[in-house]
């Protein structure tokens, strides 16, 4: 190569670092391929004869949302947690509002009490989530910024927030809920005040902060084979296109014993994600039951819990995960969400297995 040729290189090799530094001055995407999904470390296998160990024996990581409050004042919580889950997820300290709730303040305590649980307990932590219309702060929505601004903001939050807990946050919400129950984009700041682009950003700048995590585009209503599901493939696929650094999709599965994905629509939305070369997690499963329960509906729930594990541990190269919203139905946040219903997950008040626990355990052991 002569010389006026290596000039030449190591110019637009400059420009392309001067480039990829750049934060705020426009959205500049990721050269290269896309993050393809970083194979996570395998967290331990705890007990034998605990969901949690007989998850690790198909390779497949059980999960639970935690409560921060339950985390830090109830022993049995934290006990069962540990004991029969290999993945927490923040139900609420991470997000946006929560974790950053000023422009110049950052609040991470009980973010870190649950990083530091999940360490201490050789646990996995997915991040939820880093943006949310429904948890974008005050400060951001009354703030009249312009475009730079914004984009200058949303950087400095997720380099933040990621950079923090890089390399121990192995899977991050990075958006969630982007599409309405129409599959358009929903109206926020970020898209009103930036444009579509947000999400590329959003994507592109966690990645920077932390290149081993595995990114996550986070929806409901989009677990089978719908409108909703083809808005999010296709808003999925067009990123992969564009080079932006996603590696999976989390369905969040929110449902009942009588709304609720089939087996067969939600294996063909995993495989055909899985075709992007994304990961799927189902990401906040709980089925929540008509009130009071009785034994019939806690049948039934146990169906619908034993039909989404079987579907993803025979996708389970692509299915890497199963995280529920929650352990017990003590901490549920269903009641509050959906009046009138309840009993949705897997341990009862007392944290003593329900049949969906059970069904569970059965599928794990290949019963
Ligand atoms: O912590 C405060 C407490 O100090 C205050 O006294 C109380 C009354 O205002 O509010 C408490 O915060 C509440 C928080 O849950 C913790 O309980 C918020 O108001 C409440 O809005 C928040 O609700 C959460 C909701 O997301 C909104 O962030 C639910 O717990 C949580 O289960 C739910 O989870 C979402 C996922 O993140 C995304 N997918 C849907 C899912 C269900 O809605």
């Amino acid at each position: 190569m002569n010389t006026s040729a290596r000039r030449t290189l190591v110019v637009v090799i400059l420009l392309g670092m001067l480039l990829s530094g750049c934060q705020s001055t426009g959205f500049i995407p990721l050269t290269g391929d896309p993050a393809l999904p970083t194979p996570h470390t395998p967290p331990q296998a705890g007990t034998p004869g605990t969901l949690r160990y007989l998850a690790s024996q198909h390779g497949f990581l059980i999960g639970a949302a935690v409560d921060a409050k339950a985390l830090q004042s109830d022993p049995k919580y934290a006990q069962t947690l540990s004991r029969e889950f290999s993945v927490v997820v923040p139900e609420n300290v991470m997000k946006f509002a929560e974790i950053h709730p000023s422009r110049q303040t950052y609040n991470f305590t009980a973010a870190d009490q649950l990083v530091n649980f999940a360490s201490a307990n050789g646990m996995l932590v997915r991040g939820h989530t880093l943006l949310w219309y429904r948890e974008d702060p005050a400060w951001v929505k009354s703030g009249n910024y312009n475009k730079t601004q914004l984009e200058q903001i949303l950087h400095d939050h997720i380099a933040t927030v990621v950079g923090r807990y890089k390399g121990r946050i192995f899977a991050w919400d990075v958006v969630n809920e982007a599409l309405d129950d129409n599959g358009n984009l929903r109206d926020n700041v970020w898209l009103r005040g930036i444009g579509p682009q947000y999400i590329d950003m959003a994507f592109t700048w966690a990645h920077q902060a932390d290149p081993n995590a595995l990114l996550f585009y986070n929806d409901y209503n989009g677990e089978g084979m719908s409108a909703k599901s083809n808005a999010i493939y296709n808003l999925v696929k067009g990123l992969r296109e564009r080079g932006v650094p996603i590696g999976g999709v989390g369905l969040q599965m929110h449902v009942t014993v009588t709304n609720h994905p089939s087996a067969d629509d939600l294996k063909a939305n995993i495989e055909r994600l899985a075709g992007l070369g994304l990961v799927v997690h189902i990401t906040e499963l709980e089925v929540r039951l008509p009130q009071p329960a009785n034994a019939i509906s806690l049948e039934a729930q146990a169906q619908v819990y034993k039909d989404v594990i079987d579907t993803c541990l025979a996708e389970v190269k692509a299915c890497q995960a199963l995280v529920m919203w929650g352990l017990s139905d003590k901490y549920s946040s269903v009641p509050r969400i959906y009046p009138g219903f309840g009993s949705a997950l897997i341990l009862d008040p007392s944290f003593d297995p329900k049949p969906a626990y059970n069904a569970l355990k059965d599928a794990l052991s290949g019963k």
